[in-house]
């Protein structure tokens, strides 16, 4: 690969980060677009192409924003929790412009659901690759409104669908912290030119 391109993709890998606050803006026309096409080249085993888009924007994040807010609420109530973090909750899910949902198709036997998920994850990477080359963040969620049944019928989803993440997206709200932290490849890796064991 041309030392340029080598430095684009270093650049684009190094500099991803995820984002937690978010500016109100408006994501410009064709991105969600942008996103998806791209993401659907994620390498993916036996071409399954498991992964199905749902995009939440306008009134639809608005109303799951609310739903946002009756499941902490009933989740803080089971829990015997106070209702304080509720609105805070509720204020941050508002934050990103739309929400990508990547959910995958559930078939066939243990291995395959593996590498389906694998794929929708790859999948997930590249929409953040591809935003932050865009000029924009992603938050990926996981957790409850992902999990929740009523998350799953408010999208429409079937049976057979399970939420592998949502992927909040929009521009990253100035002075957003970006909490970076690695431990050093060299530390993770051994190498063997030698003999194996046996
Ligand atoms: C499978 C998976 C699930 C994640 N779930 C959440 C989540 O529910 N909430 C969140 O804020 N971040 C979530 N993240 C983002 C990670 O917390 C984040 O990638 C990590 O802190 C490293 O930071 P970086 O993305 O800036 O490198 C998730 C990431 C992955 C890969």
């Amino acid at each position: 690969m041309a030392e340029e391109s080598f430095q684009a993709v270093w650049d684009a890998i190094h500099e991803r980060h995820t984002v937690y606050r978010f500016a109100g803006k408006p994501l410009p026309e064709g991105t969600i677009e942008r996103l998806v096409e791209s993401a659907v080249w994620a390498p993916n085993h036996r071409l399954t192409q498991p992964w199905r888009f749902v995009v939440v924007e306008g009134a639809a994040k608005e109303e799951l924003a609310a739903l946002r807010g009756r499941l902490a609420r009933e989740r803080a109530e089971r829990e015997g929790r106070g209702l304080d973090r509720v609105e805070a909750q509720v204020a941050e899910f508002r934050e990103p412009a739309a929400y990508l949902y990547i959910v995958r198709q559930v078939a066939g036997d243990e291995e395959r659901q593996r590498e389906d998920y694998a794929a929708c994850a790859i999948a997930a990477y590249i929409v953040q690759l591809v935003a932050h080359g865009l000029g924009l963040g992603v938050r990926w969620g996981t957790g409850l409104m992902a999990r929740h049944p009523a998350v799953h019928q408010a999208l429409g989803l079937d049976g057979d669908q399970e939420i592998v993440c949502f992927l909040g997206l929009g521009y990253e709200r100035e002075g957003d912290d970006h909490r970076r932290r690695r431990r050093p490849a060299s530390e993770l890796t051994r190498r063997l030119d030698q003999h194996l064991e046996n």
